[in-house]
């Protein structure tokens, strides 16, 4: 195969674990007889650094023309001052939006030999393996009016659902779940919010065609609570934007750390995958990063992205045997020795 791969290293430590991802993806290619050309451009941060928008047209046409993007991480405290609309992040969002991604996939899973790094205890985490399903493109994030009153009394954000958006993510949930555990999770406020109302008005119609499927409803609270408490109950989750944002870092955290987590983000043109992590500008360019949550993005970027599925299995598997042989960075063990970025890496590539 030959594919184009758009390269969004972004802020933080975002370079860095893209390095470690392309040069996993690169592995697999010689490995596999695949061309992946990669290309790289700016977004967030580094692009307003380079007095460029936050998303420069350039970039939003290169990844719409590419296969696939993989993206490192977008924020940056230089410029936490200004208002949304103008900072770093607000690339990202016109990136998912232009690409019209609306699935967040964002598996988590215990590890073997990780036990220690989850604060919680071992035979709680057992047999945790669950994917949040987050709708991406609407909700809070997106909705219209937005803003401060011009005299800086009050502010607004709208939470805004169509009946065709909860639905689309609906489905997505519903076969995922079909070829997991038939388990789904419908989360909401319906107890409070009419968009939650149709939240779950429009989940239980979709559900008459996926009778396998079992589904259940949580209010965000107790899911949030019941994550903490049996995580290893949950299979599918899906549930809104801002919910969704929330309760994928508490899973991430539950697991072991943050940085052990991908993302792939679907829609009808090329998917974005990024890990969860975010820019973590305290440990930037200190080889202090998780490169996992990168290279897993990597492996869900051939198999949702290039539908290469043995491939990104060995990468997975790669994983898997790193971490078993007791190679760990530091966000992953409270007392033992720790690598940095690119020791880990190496180990990665090596299993490969
Ligand atoms: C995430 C991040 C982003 C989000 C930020 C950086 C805009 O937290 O991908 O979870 O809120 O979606
Ligand atoms: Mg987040």
């Amino acid at each position: 195969m030959n594919a184009r791969i758009v390269l969004l290293p972004g802020d933080g430590i975002g370079p860095e674990v893209i390095d470690a991802a392309a040069a996993v993806l690169q592995r697999v290619a010689e490995r596999f007889g695949h061309t992946f050309v990669f290309t790289e451009h700016l977004i967030g941060g580094s692009a307003l650094a380079d007095g460029r928008p936050s998303l420069p047209p350039e970039t939003l046409n290169a990844a719409r023309e590419a296969q696939a993007v993989l993206l490192g991480a977008v924020g940056d405290p230089e410029f936490d001052h200004l208002p949304p609309a103008q900072r770093p992040e607000a690339g990202l969002l016109a990136l998912r939006r232009g690409l019209g991604v609306y699935a967040n996939l964002r598996p988590a899973r215990a590890w073997k030999g990780l036990e220690g790094a989850s604060p919680l205890k071992p035979d709680v985490l057992r047999g945790t393996d669950m994917i949040v399903v987050r709708e991406l493109a609407g909700g809070l994030y997106y909705g219209e009016p937005r803003g401060h009153s011009p005299d800086g009394s009050s502010a607004v954000n709208t939470l805004v659902y169509s009946r065709d958006e909860v639905t689309r993510i609906a489905r997505v949930a519903f076969e995922l779940a079909r070829c997991r555990r038939k388990s789904l999770v419908s989360v909401d406020k319906a107890n409070v919010l009419e968009v939650s109302r149709l939240w779950r008005d429009a989940v239980i119609e979709v559900g008459r065609d996926y009778s396998d499927v079992k589904l259940t409803h949580e209010y965000v609270d107790a899911a949030a609570m019941k994550l903490a408490l049996t995580p290893a109950a949950f299979d599918v989750i899906r549930t809104e934007n801002m919910f969704g944002d929330i309760l994928s870092d508490e899973a991430g955290a539950i697991c072991g750390s943050l940085g052990l987590l991908p993302s792939a983000s679907l829609g009808p043109g090329p998917g974005l995958f990024e890990p969860v992590h975010g820019s973590a500008p305290t440990l930037a360019d200190r080889n202090l990063a998780n490169p996992i949550g990168a290279i897993l993005s990597g492996a869900m970027l051939l198999a949702d992205g290039l539908h290469l599925r043995s491939e990104a299995q060995t990468v997975v598997d790669a994983v898997e045997r790193a971490i078993r042989a007791g190679h760990r960075t530091a966000d992953l063990t409270q007392t033992g020795p720790s690598i940095g970025t690119s020791e880990m890496t190496a180990a990665i590539l090596g299993e490969l």
